[in-house]
């Protein structure tokens, strides 16, 4: 498949779902996404698909990834438990895998770890982690959005380790993730 014809069919799940405003998030995502793979010079098309991809799993209730999720055997983390939603970066890499023939581990990673990233993440893995930040889909704009917004043109490690400190010291995470966890001791001591 040529991109293009990928990304009319990533478009027209959210479509057909009804998810007209993920999609938007998404494509938001993808703009910001482009922009920083420009800065670090890496491959556009990529940074696109995972962009694109990272929240498909919206087609799907939390309930319905949950079950989904333990009829395909994933190891659940007791976060995942306790809210179901924290599976959507899993759930969304399986239907780029499954549904969109992605095999790229640059992008199926990024895709995995969006909201948590996780220990020896990949520049792809921060640079979509961090777009997504940046692209902000709730009401209003959040405290750290400037800071971060200009941060990640110095360096995307400090951007991250950023956000993350500012999710913990404000308790923001409902109840941190392992893979989260992980990510910012190792950011921490980088
Ligand atoms: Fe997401
Ligand atoms: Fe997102």
């Amino acid at each position: 498949m040529e991109n293009y014809d990928v990304i009319d069919l990533i478009k027209n799940k959210y479509l057909s779902n009804h998810k007209e405003n993920t999609l938007r998030h998404v494509e938001d995502v993808a703009d910001t996404a482009v922009w920083l793979a420009k800065l670090y010079n890496l491959d556009i098309e990529k940074v696109k698909l995972a962009a694109l991809l990272h929240d498909i799993s919206a087609i799907m209730t939390p309930q319905e990834m949950y079950k989904f999720a333990t009829a395909r055997g994933l190891k659940i983390d007791a976060a995942e438990e306790k809210y179901h939603f924290l599976l959507h970066q899993r759930i969304s890499k399986i239907i780029a895998q499954e549904d969109f023939d992605i095999s790229d581990s640059d992008i199926l990673d990024a895709i995995e770890c969006h909201t948590t990233l996780k220990k020896n993440a990949s520049i792809y893995d921060k640079v979509i982690f961090i777009a997504d930040k940046i692209s902000w889909d709730q009401k209003g704009v959040p405290p750290y959005y400037d800071f971060l917004k200009s941060k990640v043109v110095e360096s995307l490690d400090e951007a991250c380790c950023f956000y993350i400190k500012y999710q913990f010291d404000n308790n923001l995470l409902l109840m941190p993730h392992q893979w989260i966890i992980e990510a910012y001791e190792d950011l921490r001591n980088a």
